[in-house]
């Protein structure tokens, strides 16, 4: 497949224009950012071990029902995805309270949150990607109230399934951010599942093992993501 000219160059991925129109490659970086993009480094590995995480993820959600844009594995740090027309919204599952919304409520940290929380948000970050529901979607025409549902739906399903897979492995979901688009009609999801976009905890120390180690400065951030990637059985 043709490596073509870039398309879209975000805060961790650059995504290329291949021969097909259909078919896009995802370039995972090694660059880590928090806070809206305030704070950037370059981590050794990270890419290579996101787009690993993120194949196995997208398999096994796609294995259970969740059409995902994912095609298959290029390189190292490239994947080849479906070219999808994304909806500019974030698709937030909470199953144990921390982050913004502890923020944002002023509820205690690591409270169980049964049944889990679904939140929508704007997908802006010079607004600090703001929160909107239902309403503001449609009457910004973001996305139609069928494909509210099927966010809703998805999202919920990428819970079931992930949650297990997790907890398989001694690991607590504790939140993750889905992003979704258009593809021959039918909603699809995109983006990418790693945790640089989830929270997880070791189910018995609670230790962190995701992007809160960089926003947080701990330290041993990819070592943490491979470290999670062993227990799922991922080969890095
Ligand atoms: O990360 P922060 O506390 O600002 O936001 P949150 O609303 O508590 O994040 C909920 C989950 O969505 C976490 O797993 C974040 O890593 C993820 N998220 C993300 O990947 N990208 C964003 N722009 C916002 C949240």
């Amino acid at each position: 497949m043709q490596k073509g000219e870039l398309v879209a160059n975000g805060k961790a991925k650059s995504i290329y224009k291949t021969d097909d129109p259909k078919k896009l490659i995802m370039h995972f970086r090694n660059d880590t950012s928090a806070f809206d993009g305030e704070k950037i480094e370059q981590l050794d590995r990270k890419g290579m071990v996101n787009n690993k995480f993120n194949a196995f993820i997208m398999q096994r959600l796609e294995e259970g029902g969740v059409p995902t844009h994912y095609e298959s594995t290029l390189s190292d740090d490239e994947a080849i995805v479906k070219n999808l027309d994304m909806l500019p919204i974030e698709c937030v599952v909470r199953n144990i309270s921390t982050g913004s919304l502890c923020k944002r409520l002023g509820v205690a940290e690591g409270l169980d949150l049964d049944p889990p929380l679904f939140e929508f948000f704007l997908k802006n970050d010079a607004l600090h990607d703001p929160m909107i529901n239902d309403f503001h979607i449609i009457s910004f025409k973001w996305g139609t109230q069928k494909e509210i549902e099927t966010m809703k739906e998805l999202t919920f399903k990428v819970n079931g399934i992930l949650k297990k897979l997790f907890l398989d492995a001694g690991i607590l979901l504790v939140d993750y951010k889905l992003e979704f688009g258009r593809y021959d009609g039918k909603l699809v999801l995109g983006d990418e599942f790693s945790p640089d976009g989830c929270r997880l905890w070791d189910v018995k120390t609670r230790e962190k093992l995701d992007k809160d180690r960089f926003r947080q400065g701990l330290g041993g951030v990819v070592e943490a993501y491979e470290a999670v990637a062993q227990r799922l059985g991922i080969a890095i």
